[in-house]
């Protein structure tokens, strides 16, 4: 009742003060910035079609009030849109004057948001009719964001009519120091990282196993129960920070974490590095590769980082498509696909798809209340490293990468299956309710992500294979 008397009151307002401030100009989008000289046609465009559009509510050095705004409600419902914008994009004078570039992950929301048709907001449209994207400034957005993508490297292998798309190929080949990632390989598999010798990286993230170990939470030293569920180390260099919540700022940070964590391989940095000089294997290779150090806690987390960016997991059936094998995906792989890309894309894109932001677990329906289990401490997220309320139930969005192989799913490792999976993502991400015949066929294309490793599909993977 007291919304909508609200709404009526708002209504009267805009109905009563929108055409004069239209008229007086005070809503005029004049004296547009003019874009620096180089940029193409496009982007002149989209230049403009923001600065018009959509910088009165995304761009804070930019906000031209309407003379309603003045008003109470008005005032406070302004500010509300103005803020929850700018969480999600800032569009700076920088960045429409040309003078810096775009993110991946903002082309990947910019994407979202015109195929939807979702922006401006459709309450805005009601009182500014005339801001709503036409088809052409649409088509503009859409041409030139895959101009953009095409600028990519991670879009080098694609062929030129999908180098616009928001996942792109895994490299065939990454260029490192074969010997350091031999290195590293031994220290992931060596057992002397844990305080009894008993655990090793690959304990809990087995490269036969999608590079975890597939169970719901993970189990340390003495059979100790964790709190959350192991990510892949595959495609891990992908991850714009490292860990669910995103405490390590890089794989090196990373892998100095579980060694000393007493619930996960409960050893101590000292102890470890004595333990591995008494090996003179490892006394000869670091001496060799890391000459200036030796064998120190850097040197092992280093060399244990280099293994970690060798896991790339290229060649996929996606990934063949997207070189241009046209038959390498099924119609209904195909079709799997565009359901992916209009409602999980804006999160779940790039090479790995995901990785490269923190979203809301529960964006459009609480997740926890679905769940029904009480919440856990680990169910705050990136709240436990910020201690800012608007981070809590926000996590790192994970690569889907073989994802087939890496269940049971999300941070609390709740649900084993994808087709729950993709439901639950849908409902609560998207805000809809997927058929099983959609649901079905994104599950088809999300099975077409599985890559290979040691030139073996992951899914034939061996111990023998890792040796
Ligand atoms: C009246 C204010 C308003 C205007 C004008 C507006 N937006 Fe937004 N925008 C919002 C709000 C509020 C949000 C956050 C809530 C949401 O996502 O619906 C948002 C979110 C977004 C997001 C993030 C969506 C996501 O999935 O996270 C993008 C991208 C975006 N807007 C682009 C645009 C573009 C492009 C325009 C111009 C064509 C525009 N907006 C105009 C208010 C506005
Ligand atoms: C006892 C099980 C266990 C062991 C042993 C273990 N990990 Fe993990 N690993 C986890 C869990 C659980 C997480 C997620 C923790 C979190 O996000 O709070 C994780 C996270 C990671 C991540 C981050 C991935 C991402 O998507 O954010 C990497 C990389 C990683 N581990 C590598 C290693 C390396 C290297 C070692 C050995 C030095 C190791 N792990 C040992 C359980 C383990
Ligand atoms: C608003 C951003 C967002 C959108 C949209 C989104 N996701 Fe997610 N997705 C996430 C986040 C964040 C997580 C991890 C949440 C957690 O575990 O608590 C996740 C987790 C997943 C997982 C589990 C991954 C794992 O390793 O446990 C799958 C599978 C998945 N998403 C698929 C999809 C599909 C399919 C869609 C579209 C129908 C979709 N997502 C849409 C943000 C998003």
């Amino acid at each position: 009742m007291k919304k909508l008397l609200l709404f009526l009151l708002l209504s009267l307002i805009v109905i009563l003060f929108f055409p004069i401030s239209n008229l007086i100009g005070l809503q005029g989008h004049n004296n547009p910035i003019p874009v620096v000289s180089g940029r193409s046609d496009n982007f002149v465009r989209v230049s403009q079609i923001l600065q018009n559009k959509c910088v009165d509510c995304h761009s804070p050095d930019m906000t031209r009030m309407p003379i309603y705004s003045n008003l109470p409600i008005a005032k406070q419902l302004i500010a509300k849109d103005i803020k929850e914008a700018g969480a999600r994009l800032i569009l700076s004078k920088k960045f429409y004057s040309g003078e810096e570039n775009i993110t991946p992950l903002m082309l990947a929301r910019l994407e979202s948001v015109t195929q939807n048709g979702s922006m401006p907001p459709t309450q805005y449209l009601l009182m500014h009719w005339m801001d709503n994207l036409t088809a052409d400034e649409k088509q503009s957005m859409l041409n030139w964001i895959t101009e953009e993508r095409t600028k990519l490297p991670w879009s080098q292998d694609a062929i030129d009519t999908l180098k616009g798309e928001p996942v792109q190929p895994l490299p065939l080949k990454v260029n490192l120091d074969q010997d350091k990632v031999a290195l590293g390989d031994k220290l992931f598999h060596d057992h002397l990282l844990s305080g009894d010798n008993t655990l090793n990286c690959a304990s809990c993230h087995d490269l036969t196993r999608g590079g975890t170990d597939q169970s719901k939470v993970a189990t340390g030293i003495r059979g100790q129960q964790g709190s959350i569920n192991s990510p892949t180390v595959y495609n891990a260099m992908y991850n714009i920070t490292q860990f669910w919540d995103g405490r390590a700022k890089d794989l090196q940070e990373q892998a100095a974490g579980p060694v000393a964590n007493p619930m996960e391989m409960g050893a101590k940095w000292d102890d470890v590095v004595e333990k591995l000089k008494q090996v003179s294997e490892y006394q000869k290779d670091f001496a060799k590769l890391y000459p200036e150090q030796g064998l120190t806690k850097t040197a092992v987390t280093d060399a244990i980082a280099v293994f970690e960016q060798s896991l790339v997991t290229p060649n996929a059936r996606l990934d063949q498509y997207l070189r241009g094998k046209q038959d390498a995906l099924t119609v209904d792989e195909k079709q799997g696909y565009e359901l992916f890309k209009t409602n999980c894309a804006s999160c779940h894109s790039g090479p790995a798809l995901g990785g490269l932001s923190f979203e809301k677990m529960g964006v459009k329906q609480d997740y926890f209340t679905l769940r029904g289990d009480s919440l856990t401490e680990a169910d705050n997220g990136r709240f436990n490293v910020t201690k800012q309320e608007k981070d809590r139930h926000f996590f790192k969005v994970p690569v889907l990468r073989n994802i087939e192989l890496t269940f049971p799913y999300f941070h609390d490792g709740s649900v084993d299956n994808l087709t729950d999976a993709v439901r639950i993502m849908g409902k609560i991400q998207v805000g809809k309710n997927f058929t099983n015949n959609e649901i079905g066929k994104i599950v088809a294309f999300l099975k077409t992500l599985t890559g290979e490793y040691k030139g073996k599909p992951l899914t034939h993977l061996t111990t023998e294979d890792i040796k």
